[in-house]
């Protein structure tokens, strides 16, 4: 493997203090930033880990008067709330900062107002900007909700759509509403700081596509991942002046005398509290935060979500860059997004799980913290979406953390305690040769976790406990324990299995902290860094001397899935349950009537009765039939669901009633124009919904 360079600045997106992390977040830009700095910690590095609160912005404000209560009330309860959260996982970051800290609306002020003295960075210009009457306010990105231009969904806020990912501007929205007052906005004028983004573009080009930086290699191109790379090139040939200040009250004032009752705009301060953030922790530990930030042998790194992805390769570098004396980052891991059994997760549907309310459910869960690591890396997100299953998670956790690194792990402490009353035995002058293969696998595993690629690295870690369980399976010490106890060969097993536990407890710690201090504990060792661990092994040296007593056996992880103990099964139960009743009560039922619609609403649908000519299967589709119907006006394909109730034959001159202007859509291949209507009974079984007498084709229904 490559030597690694020895300093560090690592930064995970800073959350929005506006409501609770859920499973994905997590996945997406913590739990890696959390894996890489404890590698690079326990590989001997200098590395600060920075992270903290997002306060400021839309989304703040609108939760705060959806709850009817202030902005700071709402930051302090989520920011503490996920503060706590993230502690209990494990999250090692060395500040958890905050933008609602003086020190930090300094730092963004100063920031910008060095950008402004440097000049020729910002434009200043008079531009028409929405504007809600009835609440005396300009709308800006979130305050503001219409059509997407680009993909039609009809909930895209002002700055983004939240459908197709497209950045928008509040004045591209078709048919734009105020979210407060839900009126039509007006456009009026306002002046803003745009700042010139464009005029960095060729620079930035050379930056992304080949890892320059004035004309030198700033860092490998190729160890960026495809889709990151991808995402900024597309936008690199489209980089206009951004806005940079709003007119709002919530937010960092803008310090200039002609800026008054405007505050930046959230995304122009937020990466600032990175520099904020270190600035405290230096600070707090009597350290210079400009040797993270400026020396040119320190490397930063962006953990983040795809959809902060722009922010992080091609406007932040740009104020970077734009200010002067900073450092870029030299690689920014985006992950793509985690979906949750199935679908993406959804606040207002209820759907997914937030992880506070994982570590509360799983309160008596002992090996909660490892576990949900543990399958969040095995299914991380890193270059395409995922999805989180429950029935994985207990998979995963049982057939893999159980059976193969816990099982091993007892073996070898029970088998040291039988037959040598817990002393590991010395071994013959060679014996360590039989293990040797896991030199390699422990370059893998460190050039894997150095890339980014944690899933193959927590993959690598699970070969060398496999290793061991098969090492240990071959050699089989208990056959020969019978005939000769005191055999040089028991000893030199035992040994070995010692050592490559020894190695697990080291490798262990940044996948599974948790369990890393429980292995050492065991072991009766000090945790041992992976710095020291190759160095030992390097030299040929024991990583556990033979001649140290450790521990009694006692179980590392217990399955979750096991019959004699259905406890902690019920919560996976409890889980799956719990969504059920979310998927039920999604669907229209005899308690539920759906909302009210307006009379206009109903009119919209264009219902007519028609006749059914022809009746087939749809090929491999057990419960679809391919129908045409005679509309009165023109004769239809359509396709239904109605395969397992009627047989073609019986349908043909049925009169039915079809949805006649239902957008058409392909299904199994075939365009299906319309739908017909059934009724739908507790079993699932299917009804036509058809004239009371014979009638004709094409009568509206009203
Ligand atoms: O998407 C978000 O949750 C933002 N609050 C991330 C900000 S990252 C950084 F710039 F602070
Ligand atoms: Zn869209």
């Amino acid at each position: 493997m490559q030597d690694l360079p020895s300093k560090y600045l690592l930064t995970s997106a800073l959350p929005y203090a506006n409501g609770a992390l859920h499973l994905g977040h997590f996945a997406g830009a913590y739990l890696p930033g959390d894996i890489y700095a404890r590698f690079l910690r326990a590989m001997g590095k200098d590395v600060v880990w920075v992270c903290g609160s997002d306060e400021h912005g839309a989304a703040i404000t609108i939760r705060a008067k959806k709850e009817g209560i202030s902005p700071k009330e709402i930051i302090d309860k989520y920011h503490n709330l996920n503060k706590e959260s993230f502690a209990q996982l494990g999250m090692s970051f060395d500040i958890y900062h905050r933008t609602s800290a003086e020190l930090h609306h300094q730092t963004a002020q100063d920031f910008f107002l060095h950008m402004v003295e440097k000049g020729g960075e910002f434009d200043v210009q008079e531009t028409e900007q929405y504007y809600d009457e009835s609440m005396d306010q300009f709308l800006a990105d979130r305050y503001i909700k219409g059509t997407c231009p680009k993909c039609s969904y009809d909930s895209a806020y002002g700055d983004q759509c939240e459908n197709c990912g497209s950045d928008l501007s509040p004045t591209e929205l078709i048919n734009p509403v105020s979210i407060l007052s839900e009126n039509k906005p007006v456009l009026r004028k306002t002046k803003h700081w745009f700042f010139k983004l464009d005029k960095h573009s060729e620079w930035l080009k050379a930056y992304i596509s080949e890892g320059k930086l004035d004309g030198k290699q700033h860092h490998d191109p190729q160890k960026w991942k495809k889709h990151v790379k991808g995402q900024c090139l597309s936008w690199l040939d489209e980089l206009r002046p951004r806005a940079i200040t709003r007119d709002l009250s919530w937010g960092i004032p803008v310090p200039l005398p002609d800026a008054e009752g405007k505050v930046f705009y959230v995304w122009f301060d937020a990466p600032i509290g990175y520099i904020s953030a270190t600035k405290q922790w230096a600070t707090d530990n009597n350290k210079n935060w400009e040797d993270y930030w400026k020396n040119e042998d320190s490397q930063l790194v962006h953990f983040i979500g795809k959809d902060n992805i722009v922010f992080h390769c091609i406007v932040f570098p740009a104020m970077l860059k734009a200010h002067g004396d900073f450092n870029l980052p030299v690689n920014v891991p985006a992950n793509q997004f985690l979906n949750f059994e199935g679908e993406k997760f959804s606040k207002s549907r209820n759907w997914g799980i937030e992880i506070h309310q994982y570590l509360e459910d799983f309160a008596d869960f002992a090996n909660k913290e490892d576990a949900l690591r543990y399958a969040l890396i095995r299914i991380m997100p890193e270059n395409k979406d995922s999805d989180f299953k429950w029935d994985e998670f207990v998979d995963l956790h049982d057939n893999e953390l159980v059976a193969n690194l816990g099982n091993f792990i007892n073996r070898v402490v029970v088998l040291t305690n039988k037959y040598f009353d817990g002393i590991v035995p010395a071994a013959s002058e060679n014996a360590s040769n039989a293990i040797s293969g896991i030199g390699k696998l422990m370059e893998e595993y460190a050039e894997e976790i150095s890339n980014f690629n944690f899933r193959n690295g927590v993959s690598k870690f699970m070969e060398i406990s496999s290793f061991g369980n098969t090492y240990l399976q071959d050699e089989s010490p208990w056959s020969l324990y019978k005939a000769e106890p005191e055999s040089p060969v028991i000893k030199d097993c035992i040994n070995n299995c010692i050592q490559i536990v020894g190695i697990l407890a080291s490798l262990a710690e940044p996948f599974l902290p948790f369990s890393a201090k429980k292995i050492s504990a065991l072991l009766q060792i000090d945790q041992i860094s992976i710095a020291q661990t190759f160095a030992r092994l390097k030299e040929k040296r024991e990583i556990i001397n033979s001649g140290h007593q450790i521990g009694k056996p006692e179980l590392l992880f217990a399955k979750i899935n096991d019959p004699k103990d259905p406890t902690r099964m019920n919560l996976i139960e409890r889980e799956k349950a719990k969504l059920l009743e979310i998927m039920k009560s999604a669907l229209p039922d005899k308690e539920n009537i759906k909302e009210t619609i307006t009379f206009d609403e109903f009119t919209k649908m264009d219902i007519r009765t028609a006749k059914v000519l022809t009746a087939e299967k749809v090929e491999k589709a057990d419960k679809l039939l391919q129908l045409t119907v005679d509309l009165g006006i023109e004769k239809r394909t359509v396709v239904s669901g109605i395969a397992q109730h009627y047989k073609p034959e019986d349908l043909i001159g049925v009169e039915v009633l079809v949805l006649a202007n239902l957008a058409p859509r392909k299904i199994r291949g075939v365009e299906s124009k319309g739908m017909i209507l059934m009724a739908e009974n507790d079993k699932g079984e299917l009804c036509l919904v058809s004239p009371s007498k014979p009638f004709g084709s094409g009568w509206v229904v009203r």
